[in-house]
């Protein structure tokens, strides 16, 4: 998928060789670490991937818009107009892109006219690697570049990247963080982002993986109830928080707590399940911020770095399994076996769970063979074919031409 082919879908669907086609093209993303703690004011480790989505379009004299996407051609052409922006009934892959020009304009820019634009992207759909955000940037660099609302600045990203977040709160009703848009947004080739999510303060980490490739196992398993179990998640969060607060805890977040004063107070949070969600949100917190530490370029000590890095990635897998409950028996399997092969270092599930993609950390020697073992593995427990693809870190969202 490239520049030429999404022009040409542009042209075969909308026509006309009148008026400038300006072509944007924003990234997915894999979380390394950091799971379910963006929300919780925590830190996250994403970085880019080189997949993603590419959007092309022409603006319009008037108010219209007509999206249309080549990953799912046979829904045609959604049109709508600039005076009437309701999310529609059913869900509709066109509600990305409308809820960001509804959120851009909420916001006071002046997206004044509609446009036509066609959508292409090589993201498996609804996998977890945030193929929706990609669209929303997509869409807010686009609109950025034809409307002239100078956001390409490492400021202007970051707006771009809440504006996304506010899509997906207010417009799809999705209570979700920070990390995708920021990821997709500010993404760097080679590095990974160490984000503060109270703050929004980053690092750009080079993603040095010595004799290792970073390999996304999608697990093709159906992320069923993903949004509402995800709004779930976060209130059991909300609610732990409140408890500790009214036994006395002066905390903003759980993402302020270290694991001994978590420990201290833990007891204050009566009910066992939010008291597991919220063990989760401060233990891989702290996972996070070891996990970085590791990899940064002036820590020594190279192979024995990352068998520890890929051990932190363990420890995040069991504890989204036992005490967030967000990983499902797809995930579960597809990870323990690539727990049982010699070249792997370390595995988890990633991005929001309940199906979708994990990642390993793999010897690049004996990723043949890791890929065998673990595809027969997963098919014979699953009866599901796994998907694998070894992955760097990718540029952020960007205009292309
Ligand atoms: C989804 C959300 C993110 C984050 C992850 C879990 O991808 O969009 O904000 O919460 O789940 O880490």
């Amino acid at each position: 998928m490239t520049e030429e082919t999404t022009r040409a879908l542009f042209k075969k669907i909308f026509g006309g060789d009148t008026g400038e086609v300006v072509v944007t093209f924003a990234p997915g993303r894999v979380n390394l670490i950091g799971e379910h703690t963006d929300y919780n004011g925590g830190h996250v480790f994403p970085c880019a991937i080189t997949l993603g989505t590419w959007m092309a379009a022409r603006l319009r004299q008037d108010r219209t818009f007509r999206l249309y996407s080549g990953n799912v051609p046979h829904q045609g052409i959604a049109t709508f107009s600039m005076d009437h922006m309701e999310r529609s009934p059913g869900s509709d892959w066109a509600d990305y892109p409308k809820g960001v020009v509804r959120i851009f304009r909420d916001a006071g820019f002046p997206v004044t006219r509609g446009f036509d634009a066609v959508y292409l992207g090589d993201l498996p759909t609804g996998a977890g690697l945030s193929s929706s955000a990609s669209i929303e940037l997509a869409t807010a660099t686009m609109l950025s570049d034809l409307f002239g609302l100078g956001l390409e600045d490492q400021a202007g990203r970051i707006r771009m990247a809440l504006l996304g977040k506010e899509t997906e709160n207010r417009f799809i009703g999705v209570q979700s963080g920070i990390m995708d848009q920021f990821a997709i947004a500010l993404g760097r080739a080679g590095a990974a982002l160490f984000l503060d999510c109270a703050t929004l303060r980053y690092e750009e980490v080079p993603l040095e993986l010595g004799d290792c490739d970073l390999v996304i196992m999608n697990s093709n398993a159906p992320r069923e109830l993903a949004g509402s179990k995800y709004n779930e998640r976060r209130e059991e969060c909300e609610r732990a928080l409140q408890s500790l607060r009214n036994a006395g805890l002066a905390v903003g977040s759980l993402g302020e707590l270290d694991e001994a004063t978590f420990e201290a107070w833990s007891s204050a949070i009566e009910d066992p399940i939010c008291r597991r969600r919220a063990r989760h949100a401060v233990l891989e917190n702290r996972r996070t911020i070891a996990a970085v530490r590791l990899l940064r370029r002036n820590e020594s000590g190279g192979a024995e770095r990352l068998r520890r890095f890929g051990a932190l990635l363990n420890a995040s897998h069991l504890s989204l399994q036992f005490d967030y409950d967000v990983t499902g028996r797809d995930l579960d399997c597809l990870v323990e076996s690539a727990w049982q092969q010699r070249p792997c270092l370390g595995a988890r599930m990633t991005g929001g769970g309940f199906g979708g993609c994990a990642i390993a950390l793999v010897e690049r020697s004996g990723y043949e063979e890791f890929v065998e073992a673990v595809g027969k593995s997963y098919l014979g427990f699953t009866g599901r074919e796994c998907t694998f693809l070894r992955t760097t870190a990718g540029e952020g969202a960007r205009r292309i031409s």
